[in-house]
């Protein structure tokens, strides 16, 4: 990985400094690039929130090889990560990859390593276009996010996107803070909750299940899930586009609380190791998004970066499932952290 993080650094200078701890200190304000938004204090506190989980360690068991496989949304995974949506290489990254190259190097190495990659959407069209014409490429095995564009603009990219084999297809609603798109004079809004019904019908008429990314409050997940969402993505977008936001693995177990049983619990923010992972799953995901890190594992080392990268994730997770005793994901709960929120 080392390898990898010093090309990636080099690729990405001027945009990504590919530090240590990748925790929106030095890139704060970055944003169009890889920080969060304003002060950054919305992507640091996703940061330091889950630093403040601790995992609270067990060893009188007979837990010596756990199985963290999963099945979310009717995908078989090695285990319950993906990697986030993320467009815009060039305006973001600083181009020192074409946007193509890098969605294959995601779904590629998403595919190779027993999990699935999102992709992302935005202003200009390669974005989107990249996004499906890789998911096309991998059979389907992807998951693309559109922006919550209105008149009948989410309805054309949708049908595209249904044509890419795809099965399960995902919304941003927290596009509506994004200031790349109201640089690109294309900004989005928020949906009320008959809006939301109207997106989730479209996207089950062909055949799709949906994900709504953008949730942070409990009475929000309950409105997602009544209006047809399969799944949500407890997520403040990296902290970029709201600052001062709490950290999504803040409310995480009150969101969770509000919805298990009827939507798939999602989060991301701030998951840079296999142990954020486990942390994640135990204060109630159902599946762990992870954004930043495999920017710099794609561009420093490509599809095998990527895969490189989730070998860690799987080692640390096993690791971590081992010394708290969870034999498999189910297994995971509160009860393995210690005086988490
Ligand atoms: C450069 C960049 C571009 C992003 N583009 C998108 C996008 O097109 N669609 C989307 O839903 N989220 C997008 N995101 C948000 C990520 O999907 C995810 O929510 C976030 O990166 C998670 O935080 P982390 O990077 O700390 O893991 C983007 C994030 C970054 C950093």
């Amino acid at each position: 990985m080392k390898e990898i993080r010093d090309n990636a650094r080099k690729l990405m200078k001027g945009f990504c400094r590919v530090c240590p701890v990748c925790d929106g200190k030095a890139c704060a304000g970055e944003v169009p690039g890889m920080g969060g938004i304003n002060t950054g204090n919305a992507f640091k506190r996703n940061v330091s929130a889950l630093r403040e989980v601790t995992l609270n360690m067990r060893l009188l068991h007979d837990v010596t090889d756990p199985d963290p496989s999963s099945n979310v949304l009717g995908l078989d995974l090695a285990m319950p990560v993906m990697a986030a949506p993320i467009g815009g290489v060039s305006f973001n990254m600083g181009g020192g990859m074409e946007e193509q190259d890098y969605v294959d190097a995601i779904l590629g190495g998403c595919k190779d390593a027993g999990v699935i990659g999102c992709t992302g959407d935005g202003v200009p069209e390669f974005i989107y276009k990249s996004a499906f014409d890789g998911i096309t490429k991998f059979e389907g095995h992807g998951i693309p996010f559109i922006k919550p564009w209105e008149g009948g603009e989410f309805e054309e990219k949708l049908d595209m996107a249904a044509k890419t084999g795809c099965s399960v297809l995902g919304m941003d609603i927290d596009a509506a803070g994004l200031i790349t798109l109201r640089l690109m004079g294309r900004p989005v809004s928020p949906k009320s909750p008959a809006q939301l019904k109207e997106v989730a019908d479209m996207v089950h008429d062909r055949g799709l299940k949906f994900i709504l990314k953008g949730i942070m409050d409990p009475r929000e997940a309950v409105r997602a899930a009544e209006a047809g969402a399969d799944a949500i993505v407890i997520s403040n977008h990296g902290g970029r586009v709201l600052d001062h936001t709490p950290g999504t693995a803040e409310v995480l177990t009150d969101v969770a609380e509000e919805v298990k049983g009827s939507a798939i619990i999602m989060v991301d923010g701030g998951v840079r190791d296999g142990f954020d992972v486990l942390k994640m799953v135990a204060l109630g995901a159902d599946c762990v998004l992870i954004g930043r890190p495999f920017c710099y594992a794609a561009i420093g080392g490509g599809r095998d970066g990527v895969v490189k990268y989730l070998g860690t994730i799987m080692a640390q997770l096993k690791q971590s499932m081992v010394l708290t005793g969870c034999k498999d994901i189910a297994s995971a709960g509160l009860h393995i952290l210690y005086d988490a929120f």
